[in-house]
């Protein structure tokens, strides 16, 4: 994937809070264009694959039940140097520190339950967008 593309999905607690539609007002009023879009639910295994770097952490566990919890929306986003960019908007990890004008200031509740997610680098935009999505599932 060229580095005009990254992946995110709004979390379990922000789809059960209906919170979908503010997060997708930000992400197109912060210029990235939807290339795929979809709800769908995650299994505690495959959530663990999802988040496999993190194996052996100390909130692994809650992480992928948390993430398992509900259906999530699953979106791949481009815009020039998506995946700085969506880091960006996104915010920090922890809502307590993420700036003013980020989803997860918005949005977020905690370190754990914070909104989204967001690719880390090109790489890794293109493994998760291939976890949930086919070729023929990007516009
Ligand atoms: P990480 O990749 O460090 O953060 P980000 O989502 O900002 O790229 O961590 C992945 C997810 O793991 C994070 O969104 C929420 C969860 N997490 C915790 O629950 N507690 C923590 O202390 C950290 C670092 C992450």
């Amino acid at each position: 994937m060229a580095n005009n593309r990254t992946y995110t999905m709004v979390k379990p607690h922000a789809v059960a809070d209906n919170q979908v539609g503010g997060i997708v007002k930000m992400i197109e009023e912060g210029g990235f264009r939807i290339v795929a879009m979809k709800k769908t639910q995650l299994t505690a295994a495959q959530a663990g694959k999802f988040y496999e770097v993190h194996a052996g952490r100390p909130f692994y566990g809650e992480l992928c039940e948390m993430m398992s919890a509900g259906p999530i929306v699953a979106m791949i986003l481009e815009k020039d140097n998506a995946v700085a960019d969506f880091r960006t908007l996104i915010g920090s990890t922890d809502p307590a520190e993420a700036a003013d004008g980020t989803i997860r200031k918005a949005f977020a509740k905690s370190k754990g339950e914070n909104a989204v997610h967001g690719s880390d680098s090109d790489e890794n935009a293109e493994i998760e967008s291939s976890f949930f999505f086919s070729g023929l599932e990007r516009y």
